[in-house]
């Protein structure tokens, strides 16, 4: 059942060569690539599947704790998490099930695993294992999100085509970890079409995701993504922000002072001063306190990301007020660096920010994908 993977030793290979010379790593995907039998894999070559390969049209994270006692359960838990995983994106669904998804497409499934800062906290003997991205509070603002929305042991990204094969994913591997961890809370995402090539757009009406790592760009995702030392080398980080939109505030807002927060036109895409949503922004075609221009690379050191941003309609707070907005996902080799120093700023200084409330988030170790025989981070635990 399990679909044709890289030997650890290869993998590793790649994640070196990628990031000294670029493109190995992903040459060694596409080989895994074109060995699959079927389009959907369970892992992207070395690395675990939905990080580089373009979004889905629907995403669910779940995050779990653990509540057993017993230390012995965690790999436990991985070991089934891994079968599962494999069953449920291989040429056999409803192995692990008695056939709630017959009949449905797999829609371009894929289950990420993580782990989240609370699992290195002593309980399981695991503190000396934290890898080095995981620290509590590492994110400006954290302190002041709501938990029941924030953190986790465990994270589950399971993304897809398919709303209903999502669920059912999810749901599985829920089953799996019954008796070993609850879970703590989940959050929903949808895009519109975000098979078709074009770049998605957020509930404000903008085109998002147009700057980001191209997935054959090995160098940039080689720098910018993949963790290059330490236990999760190879592996990289998962940042979340589930941030609310102020849709009321927004409405009330111009065309013009909305193209001015965020520095781009909406309709295109393109840079306030012309060319299209492709052309490179200079930075001086924003205006300084829009969202790209402080998010722009030339005001950050160098520092680029990977975004994977959904949209979320959770209905309406106790306010009234819709409760709707944007479940940020990036992908990054250092979250401080990358993105700690990036929110600080977009707090202090972005026009865009006034129409933001960041309600939940997390950080998470995402590891490779797991050598053959063994399950997922286990690298990480030995
Ligand atoms: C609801 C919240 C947010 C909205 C509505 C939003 C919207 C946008 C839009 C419309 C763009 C321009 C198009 C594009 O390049 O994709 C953009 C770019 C970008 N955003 Fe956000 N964003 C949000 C939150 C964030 C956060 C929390 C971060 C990082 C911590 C971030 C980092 C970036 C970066 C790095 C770019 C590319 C800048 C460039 O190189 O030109 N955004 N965002």
């Amino acid at each position: 059942m399990r679909a044709p993977r890289l030997s650890r030793r290869e993998a590793l290979a790649g994640v070196a060569i990628g990031a000294v010379a670029g493109g190995a790593a992903m040459r060694l995907a596409d080989a895994a690539e074109s060995a699959a039998p079927q389009a959907v894999r369970p892992f992207d070559g070395p690395r675990q599947a939905g990080i580089v390969p373009p979004p889905q049209d629907h995403l669910t994270l779940a995050a779990f704790d653990l509540h057993t006692p017993d230390r012995a359960d965690l790999p436990r838990l991985l070991r089934s998490w891994t079968e599962l995983v494999v069953a449920l994106c291989g040429a056999d669904p409803v192995a692990h099930d008695t056939g709630e998804r017959t009949g449905l497409a797999l829609g371009r499934l894929t289950v990420t695993v993580g782990f989240g800062t609370s699992l290195f906290d002593g309980r399981y003997g695991l503190g000396a294992r934290r890898p080095a991205g995981l620290a509590p509070d590492a994110l400006p603002g954290d302190d002041r999100l709501d938990p029941r929305r924030s953190g986790g042991d465990l994270l589950v990204q399971v993304r897809g085509d398919d709303r209903q094969v999502v669920f059912h994913a999810v749901h599985q591997l829920t089953n799996a970890a019954l008796g070993i961890a609850r879970r703590r809370w989940t959050q929903h995402g949808f895009l519109s079409r975000a098979g078709s090539g074009e770049t998605p757009r957020n509930l404000f009406g903008f085109k998002d995701g147009t700057v980001n790592p191209g997935a054959d760009d090995d160098a940039a995702l080689a720098r910018h993504v993949w963790v290059a030392s330490g236990p999760l080398t190879g592996g990289t980080y998962l940042v979340y922000r589930r941030i609310r939109m102020r849709m009321q505030a927004w409405d009330r807002s111009s065309l013009d002072v909305q193209e001015h927060a965020v520095g781009r036109r909406k309709a295109g895409g393109g840079a306030l001063d012309g060319g299209d949503e492709r052309a490179p922004l200079a930075l001086r075609s924003a205006p300084p306190r829009s969202h790209v221009r402080l998010a722009h690379p030339d005001a950050n050191d160098g520092v680029r990301m990977l975004r994977r941003a959904y949209n979320y309609d959770d209905g309406a707070t106790a306010d009234g007020e819709p409760d709707a907005g944007m479940a940020f996902l990036c992908f990054v080799a250092d979250p401080a660096r990358q993105v700690g120093s990036m929110l600080t700023r977009m707090e202090r200084h972005d026009e865009l920010h006034r129409y933001l409330v960041h309600t939940g988030g997390g950080v998470y170790a995402v590891p490779l994908a797991p050598a053959p025989g063994e399950h997922l981070g286990e690298e990480l635990f030995r």
